[in-house]
Order: structure tokens, then C-alpha cells, then sequence
């Protein structure tokens, strides 16, 4: 019967005769033995071959095979203290579907550039398969969220005639003799299609051209994006914390494992719940200001102003209300000061820093017109923007949440190379 790794190791075919189809991650011999480690994508099982057992040809097979050959694998599964897992196959037959030719990532040490460049073999190994299978399990929790709470998911296109997000990280794109962009963003389209839903999302790449390299920038990154009609900012705030918690929560339920594999200590994640700490921008910087920053009011924060204040808290923390100039354009003022506009951050702990940006989202024509015009923007572009701002606007909040950035913190990740299976960074684009 074929059988995966993670259910034999859950003891679900104890006794039973299986078939195990993989890779060989590993092997040694002793004596009459040969102890194969093989991965099927769902977990790592020792299987031994004796060779008083088997042919003498499936002995032969299990001694030819390198590092990486693709396999067949037949056996009974027995419980086993010694085996890591607890459980082993003891193997009745083999068959080698490739053998592989000798492997460029050994057991050593490998440099990040070997790595990055070996990038579509390095995912293989335990530790970026913990990553990638995190990042999975966050990907669907973000989604169950939305789905469950009636949001409808309306995809945002990739080929844009607009900036979202600032004109200077525009990857620009010839399109049949005419300039289009690379999305930064599909919020303006979510905040289209909440006319037709009332709450909707996207979920897709995003891109920007960021000049600087950095732990934590990628030039391609996958953002959800959730858009609410009838909703303030504080309603908006509330959302972002019951699903930052429902995320967490996922992931320790569910990938434990994986969480192990990382040596992850997940007590920083236990005390991830609702309410979030929030400080305003101002508070911001005076804190910042307090410990010897040289920083004045009206910067925008950076990786190391975000890190000092996310190490201030045990909790993500929101900063809310930065001034209008450091900000998007679309984004509405505090009607009780209107230097500052009702916007908000969430850092997430431990020192990692901005995972969502958010905000109130102006629905006056007039305002929002002024303001296009304030940054230069080409109004043409923006004419079916405005649009929503004519027929039937309301006021309206929505965020964004980078997913390779949550992954980053989850898995206490030192750099955000790792949180995306083929990262695309200022000077990498292959594999
Ligand atoms: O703060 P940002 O730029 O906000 C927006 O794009 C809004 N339009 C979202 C919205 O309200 N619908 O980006 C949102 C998030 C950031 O908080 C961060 O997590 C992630 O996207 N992000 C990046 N992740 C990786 N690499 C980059 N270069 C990123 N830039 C932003
Ligand atoms: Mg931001």
C-alpha cells in the first residue's frame, strides 16, 4: 500500500506493508545493514536493509545508491526506539528510479552565495523544507480567515498603468509599444471591487524596484490585501490583530514539527493575542529621539528605528498615525490633525519590524484629486480610481500583509532570502 511518511510516522501502519516512493537523504552501512534515510515531501524515515533479507540484487541497488537518487521503497513498518522518528521500514524490495549523479550540496557547510545559486536544490534539505511548508500553512490560514469572515477573494492584476506605493520602486514593462508597470500593490483594485462585495481580497506578487540591499527586501514578495466598506480605522486595527493571532495559532498547531526542525522557541509566539500594543508615530519618535537616534519628526521610520521599538514589546505592536508626507497618498487624514493620517504599521516582535501597512482610505473626490495632485501623480491613470470616489463612495479601510515578512518572524529567519522558495532580490534572478 502507498503510504506517506507523515502518517507512518504517526503510527497509522504499524506492522503493515507499505510502499515508500522518495529521495535518499542519507545512508550508512554496518556490518550486513545498509540504513537508507528516505524523504517522500512529508517526512524523513530510516529504512534498513538486511541482507540476509532481501535479494542479493536489492542489496546491490541500496549500496549503488547516491545522495538524491529517486527510489521505490517496499516494506513493513516496525516500531522502532532506535530509529529517529520511532519507526523504520524494513525494506523486502527496491527500485531505483534515477540514480542520481554525485550531489553539489553535501553535508558540509555552504556558502549563501553556493546556496542562493543551488537555490533549486538547496529547498530539499530539512531546514528550508520547514520554511516552505510554513509558509504554506501561513498562506492558508490568511486565506481561511478572510473566507470564513465573508470576505470574497478578487484577484488584482500584475500589469498596472499606476504606482500604488511611490513612483521610485516601479519596475517598468514595454507593453506592445506602450509603458506599463509591475503591481506594487492590488489594493486600488480591491478597493474597486468592494462596491461589488462589500468585503473583498486579493492575494498575489506584488513587486518593487528597491535599490538597497537589505535582510528583509525582495523586488517580487506576495501580499495579501484585505479591503472593508463601511469601515473606520479602529475596526480596520481589530482585523489585523484577530488575524496576525489566527496565524500564529495555525502554525503552532499545525507545524510543530516544522517549528522543531527550525529550533524555533515558541514562547514569544504563545503570547501572540488580541489587544496588540499601539503607540503613535509620535510617540514613536520620541522614544527613538530619548535613546539617541538621529531622527526628527516627519522621517519615515527604518529598519533599525522599527527594530529598536519592536524589542520594546512582547507583543506586535501598531504605530498608527505618521505624518501624511511619509505616507501613500490615498491615505485619509486624522480629522483631528490633519499632519497625520489615520494609518497604521504593525511590527511584528523580536526585533523583525513592519509586517503590515494599513490604513483609512480617503472617499472624497475633491481631497483625494488634491492629493494626486500633491504627489505628482499622473491624473489620467488614476481616472477610474476617481471613479469610485463618484459612484456610491464610502468611507473604507484596508492592509496589507507581506507574507514572506510573517514567515520571516515565524520562523525567526535572519534573512528574507529564505521565507520565499525562489527569492528575487536586487542582484538575483536565477535560478
Ligand atoms: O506598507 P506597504 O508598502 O503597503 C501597501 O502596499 C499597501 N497598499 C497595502 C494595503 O493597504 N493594501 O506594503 C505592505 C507590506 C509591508 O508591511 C511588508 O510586510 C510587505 O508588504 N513589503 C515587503 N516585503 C518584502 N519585500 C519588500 N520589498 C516589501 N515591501 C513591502
Ligand atoms: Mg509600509
Amino acid at each position: 500500500m502507498l503510504a506517506s511518511v507523515d502518517q507512518i510516522l504517526e503510527g497509522k501502519f504499524t506492522d503493515k506493508e507499505v510502499e515508500v516512493r522518495g529521495w535518499l537523504f542519507n545512508k550508512r552501512s554496518s556490518g550486513g545493514i545498509q540504513f537508507l534515510i528516505v524523504r517522500d515531501g512529508t517526512g524523513w524515515i530510516q529504512c534498513t536493509v538486511h541482507k540476509d533479507e532481501v535479494s542479493e540484487k536489492t542489496f546491490e541497488d541500496a549500496d549503488r545508491l547516491t545522495q538524491e537518487s529517486s527510489l521505490k521503497v517496499k516494506g513493513i513498518v516496525k516500531e522502532d526506539k532506535r530509529a529517529p522518528g520511532g519507526y523504520e521500514i524494513r525494506v523486502k524490495d527496491l527500485e531505483i528510479v534515477q540514480l542520481a549523479e554525485k550531489y553539489p550540496i553535501a553535508k558540509k557547510e555552504h556558502g549563501v552565495g553556493f546556496l542562493m545559486s543551488h537555490r533549486h536544490l538547496w529547498i530539499r534539505t530539512p531546514r528550508q523544507f520547514a520554511i516552505l511548508r510554513i509558509r504554506a500553512e501561513v498562506v492558508k490560514a490568511c486565506r481561511d480567515f478572510l473566507d470564513e469572515r465573508g470576505f470574497v477573494l478578487t484577484d488584482s492584476p500584475i500589469f498596472t498603468p499606476s504606482a500604488c506605493e511611490g513612483t521610485t520602486t516601479l519596475f517598468e514593462v514595454p507593453y506592445f509599444g506602450r509603458k506599463v508597470y509591475l503591481t506594487q500593490s492590488g489594493q486600488l483594485y480591491v478597493e474597486a471591487t468592494i462596491a461589488t462585495f462589500s468585503k473583498t481580497y486579493c492575494f498575489g506578487p506584488t513587486f518593487r524596484a528597491e535599490k538597497s540591499k537589505t535582510p528583509r527586501h525582495l523586488t517580487e514578495f506576495w501580499m495579501l490585501e484585505a479591503e472593508m466598506a463601511f469601515t473606520g480605522f479602529e475596526e480596520n486595527l481589530k482585523l489585523q490583530e484577530d488575524l496576525v493571532t489566527y496565524i500564529v495559532e495555525r502554525v503552532l498547531e499545525k507545524r510543530k514539527k516544522e517549528l522543531e526542525i527550525l529550533e524555533r522557541d515558541v514562547t514569544p509566539l504563545k503570547k501572540v493575542e488580541p489587544p496588540f500594543e499601539r503607540i503613535s508615530y509620535t510617540e514613536a519618535i520620541e522614544m527613538l529621539q530619548k535613546a539617541g537616534y538621529r531622527i526628527e519628526w516627519g522621517d519615515d521610520l527604518g529598519a533599525p528605528h522599527e527594530r529598536f521599538i519592536s524589542l520594546k514589546f512582547e507583543k506586535p505592536v501598531f504605530i498608527h498615525r505618521y505624518p501624511a508626507q511619509a505616507k501613500a497618498f490615498y491615505m485619509q487624514p486624522d480629522p483631528k490633525d490633519s499632519k497625520v493620517v489615520l494609518c497604521a504599521d504593525l511590527l511584528a516582535p523580536e526585533g523583525y519590524g513592519e509586517i503590515i501597512g494599513g490604513s483609512e482610505r480617503i472617499w472624497d473626490l475633491k481631497l483625494l484629486k488634491k492629493k494626486i495632485k500633491e504627489f505628482k501623480l499622473p491624473k489620467k491613470a488614476y481616472e477610474w480610481y476617481l471613479d469610485l470616489r463618484r459612484y456610491g463612495a464610502v468611507p473604507h479601510s484596508g492592509f496589507g500583509l507581506g507574507i514572506e515578512r510573517t514567515v520571516m518572524w515565524i520562523c525567526k529567519l535572519k534573512h528574507i532570502r529564505e521565507a520565499i522558495p525562489f527569492p528575487r532580490t536586487l542582484r538575483r534572478v536565477y535560478p
